[in-house]
C-alpha cells in the first residue's frame, strides 16, 4: 500500500515536472546574472547591519558587482518590445543605470571596509529602491519583479 502511494507520487511528479521546469525557460543571459545578484542581495540585506558578518558581506557585494558589470554589457529582453527607433536609447539608458548601480555598490563596499555598518545599511536600502525603479523601467511586464 505504501509502495503504491509512493509510485503514484513519483508518476505524478514525473508528469508535472517538465511543465514546472518549463515555466521559467528559456532564461536570458541577463536573467542568469540577475538571479545571482538576487540571491547574494537577499543574504546581504539580512546581515548588512552586523559588523561580525562584514567579511561575508564583502564577498556578497563582490558577486553583485561582478554580475552587475557583466549585465551592463547585455540588453534587456524588453528591448524587443520598444519601437525600433527608440531601442538604441533604451539600451543606452539601461547600461547607464547599471553603471550608476555599480557606483552605489562601490559606496557600500567602502562603507563596509570602514566598518561603518550604519552607513552601509542605509546604502543597501538605496540599492533596493534602485532595483525597484530599474525593474519598473527595464524589466518586461507580467514577470515577477523580484
Ligand atoms: C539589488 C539589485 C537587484 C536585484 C536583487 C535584482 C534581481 C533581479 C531578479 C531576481 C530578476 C529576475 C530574473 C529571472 O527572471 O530569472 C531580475 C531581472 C531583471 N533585472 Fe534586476 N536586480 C537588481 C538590480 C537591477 C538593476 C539596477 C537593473 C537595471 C539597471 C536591473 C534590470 C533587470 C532586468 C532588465 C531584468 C529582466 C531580465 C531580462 O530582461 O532578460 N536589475 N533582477
Amino acid at each position: 500500500m505504501k509502495i503504491r502511494l509512493l509510485l503514484l507520487t513519483l508518476i505524478g511528479a514525473l508528469v508535472v515536472a517538465p511543465f514546472s521546469f518549463g515555466a521559467d525557460e528559456p532564461e536570458t543571459e541577463l536573467e542568469t546574472k540577475m538571479d545571482k545578484i538576487g540571491s547574494a542581495f537577499r543574504t546581504l540585506r539580512r546581515q548588512i547591519s552586523d559588523p561580525a558578518k562584514n567579511q561575508d558581506s564583502l564577498a556578497k557585494l563582490a558577486v553583485i558587482r561582478e554580475n552587475a558589470q557583466a549585465s551592463a554589457k547585455l540588453e534587456p529582453a524588453k528591448t524587443a518590445e520598444v519601437p525600433a527607433a527608440q531601442q538604441q536609447k533604451f539600451v543606452a539608458d539601461f547600461q547607464a543605470k547599471m553603471k550608476e548601480f555599480i557606483g552605489l555598490v562601490d559606496k557600500v563596499i567602502a562603507a563596509v571596509k570602514a566598518n561603518n555598518n550604519e552607513e552601509a545599511t542605509k546604502l543597501v536600502g538605496v540599492m533596493a529602491d534602485t532595483q525597484k525603479k530599474a525593474h519598473g523601467d527595464f524589466q518586461k511586464k507580467k514577470k515577477k519583479s523580484s
